[in-house]
């Protein structure tokens, strides 16, 4: 079982896509373990994108995720990392395979909707960074015995 962090960039809140990217997850069997809408601070905007630092698009994406709210979400499932990254497409929208969240509701690399974690080491990090341990819910979903091997 694996847990990805999820993030629901301020362009998908502005533009209102927040119920059809969670569907995106339900649908494919995922376990929404945490959720919480908040306004990121720069602290938190800068602990999260520190493997960017330096780079040509990093002030910009700074700005960026401060400006709005994100839905920040922990989904948990078996291969939840690759499903989700998967659900989610490529970088930019234009290189995203059809039927991902990116292809079907984004164009470019910055406003391309979704953050989700990359590895299990980087979850674990990003989770703990975005989350308090008491804020992750055990929970089952009583269909998953027919979604789980
Ligand atoms: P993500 O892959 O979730 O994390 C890094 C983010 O930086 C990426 O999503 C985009 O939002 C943003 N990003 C990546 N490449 C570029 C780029 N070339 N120009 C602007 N923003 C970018």
């Amino acid at each position: 079982m694996e847990r990805s962090l999820v993030l629901v960039k301020p362009d998908g809140v502005q533009r209102g896509l927040i119920g059809k990217i969670i569907t995106r997850f339900e649908d494919r069997g995922l376990r929404l373990i945490a959720a919480k809408f908040l306004l990121v601070s720069p602290e938190l905007a800068s602990a999260h994108y520190a493997v960017h630092a330096g780079k040509s698009f990093y002030d910009a994406l700074i700005q960026f995720i401060t400006a709005s709210p994100v839905m920040a979400m922990v989904w948990e499932g078996p291969d939840a990392i690759a499903a989700i990254r998967q659900t989610v497409g490529k970088t930019r929208g234009t290189e995203a395979d059809p039927g991902t969240i990116r292809h079907d509701y984004a164009l470019q690399a910055r406003y391309n909707l979704v953050h989700a974690s990359d590895s299990p080491e980087n979850a674990a990090a990003e989770i703990a960074l975005w989350f308090k341990p008491e804020e992750l819910v055990a929970w089952q979903r009583d269909t998953e015995k027919w979604t789980y091997e």
